[in-house]
C-alpha cells in the first residue's frame, strides 16, 4: 500500500543556502510522525515542497502515491502551515462556512462541518465573534479549524504549538492525540522535544537541510540507553569499570556515587553485562536501565554536525 507521504532525494535551495539538501522519508498511513529540527534547519521548507507550495529542485514527493499540487492529493490533506488569510470583519463560523462553500460543500454541510471543526479545536464558544478581535492562539486553532474542515486524511502542521499559552498546547496537543486516535496520518514540525515523546510514533530529526536520524522514537530512545550498576562498594565499582573496559564497553562514573557505574551497553542485554560481571566474582547490588531522554538521543544525533 502506498505511504502516505513518500520523499526521495529531495533539494531546493535559496540563495547560497541549501534549505533542503537531500532529505529522504516515508510517512505510513496512521502513523503520527514528528519532523523535528532547530530553527532554520528546513522544517517549513520541506512542507511548503510537499504540499505543492514551492517547487522543489531536485528529487520527488508523493503524496498517497501521487504528486503534491494535484488536486486529487491535496482534497485528501489539511494543512497549517502559514496563517491562512481569514476575512477580518466575519465570525470564526462565518469564515469556514464561506470556505466550505468555496470547496463546493452545499449550505448545511458546510455549516455542520464548520460547527464540527471549532468544537474539535474548543473555539465553539467564540464561533459567533469576528475574527480581528482574535488573540494568536485563537487564531491558530482556528488555522486548524480550516485544515479539519473537510475531515482530511492527511493532516501537515507546521510548529502546532507554537505561540499558544500552556493551557492552549496541552489541548493542541490532546487534539492531535485525537487526530490519531481516529487513525488519521499526522505529520508534525516542531522543535520541542517533549512533542515528539508525548505524540509520535516515528520521528526525523533534521539538521541544516540533513536528516540525522528517522525511525521509531521508541528505537531511538532505546538506542541511547544506559545501564546503572551499582555495588556495595566503590572499591567493586572500580574492578568492574576495568572488566567493561576490557569487554569494550564504555563506562561513566555517576555524579558524586562512587560505587555506580553508568554503562553503555547496546549492543549487549542487563543479563549479558551481569554474567560477564559474575564471571570475575563481582555481584551488583542493583542494576537499571535507564531510558535516555529524547533530548539526551537528539543532542548526540545533532553534535558536531
Ligand atoms: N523564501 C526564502 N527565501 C530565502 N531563504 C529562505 C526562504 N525560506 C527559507 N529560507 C532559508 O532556508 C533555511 C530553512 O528555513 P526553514 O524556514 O525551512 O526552517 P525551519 O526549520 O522551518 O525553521 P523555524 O524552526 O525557524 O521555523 C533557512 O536558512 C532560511 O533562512
Ligand atoms: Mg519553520
Amino acid at each position: 500500500m502506498d505511504a502516505a507521504i513518500e520523499v526521495r532525494g529531495l533539494f531546493r535551495h535559496f540563495g547560497p543556502v541549501p534549505a533542503v539538501d537531500g532529505i529522504d522519508l516515508t510517512v505510513p498511513r496512521g502513523s503520527v510522525y514528528g519532523f523535528l529540527g532547530p530553527n532554520g534547519s528546513g522544517k517549513t521548507t520541506t512542507i511548503r515542497l510537499m504540499l505543492g507550495l514551492i517547487r522543489p529542485e531536485r528529487g520527488s514527493i508523493k503524496l498517497f502515491g501521487g504528486a503534491p499540487g494535484s488536486v486529487d492529493c491535496l482534497a485528501q490533506v489539511g494543512a497549517v502551515v502559514e496563517q491562512p488569510a481569514f476575512y477580518p470583519y466575519l465570525s470564526a463560523h462565518e469564515n469556514l462556512r464561506l470556505f466550505a462553500t468555496l470547496a463546493g460543500m452545499p449550505s448545511t454541510t458546510g455549516s455542520a462541518a464548520a460547527d464540527r471543526a471549532l468544537d474539535v479545536v474548543g473555539l465553539s464558544a467564540v464561533a459567533g465573534r469576528r475574527v480581528d478581535g482574535f488573540s494568536t492562539g485563537m487564531s491558530q486553532r482556528l488555522a486548524m479549524a480550516l485544515a479539519l474542515l473537510r475531515d482530511p486524511t492527511l493532516v501537515i502542521l507546521d510548529e502546532p504549538t507554537n505561540g499558544l499559552d500552556p493551557g492552549g498546547v496541552v489541548e493542541v496537543r490532546g487534539l492531535i492525540a485525537e487526530l490519531a486516535r481516529n487513525g488519521k496520518t499526522v505529520f508534525l514540525s516542531t522543535h520541542v522535544l517533549t512533542e515528539v515523546e508525548q505524540l509520535c510514533d516515528r520521528v526525523a530529526v533534521l539538521q541544516r537541510g540533513r536528516l540525522v536520524a528517522d525511525g521509531l522514537v521508541r528505537e531511538l530512545l532505546e538506542r541511547g540507553q544506559r545501564l546503572a550498576v551499582a555495588f556495595d562498594t566503590a572499591e567493586q565499582a572500580e574492578q568492574a569499570a576495568r572488566v567493561l573496559d576490557e569487554a569494550g564497553l564504555a563506562t561513566e562514573p555517576v555524579g558524586d556515587r562512587a560505587n555506580t557505574l553508568m554503562v553503555n551497553f547496546e549492543p549487549r542485554s542487563s543479563s549479558d553485562i551481569n554474567r560477564l560481571l559474575a564471571g570475575q566474582g563481582l555481584y551488583p547490588a542493583e542494576l537499571v536501565v535507564r531510558r535516555a531522554s529524547l533530548e539526551s538521543v537528539f543532542l548526540d544525533l545533532t553534535e558536531g554536525v
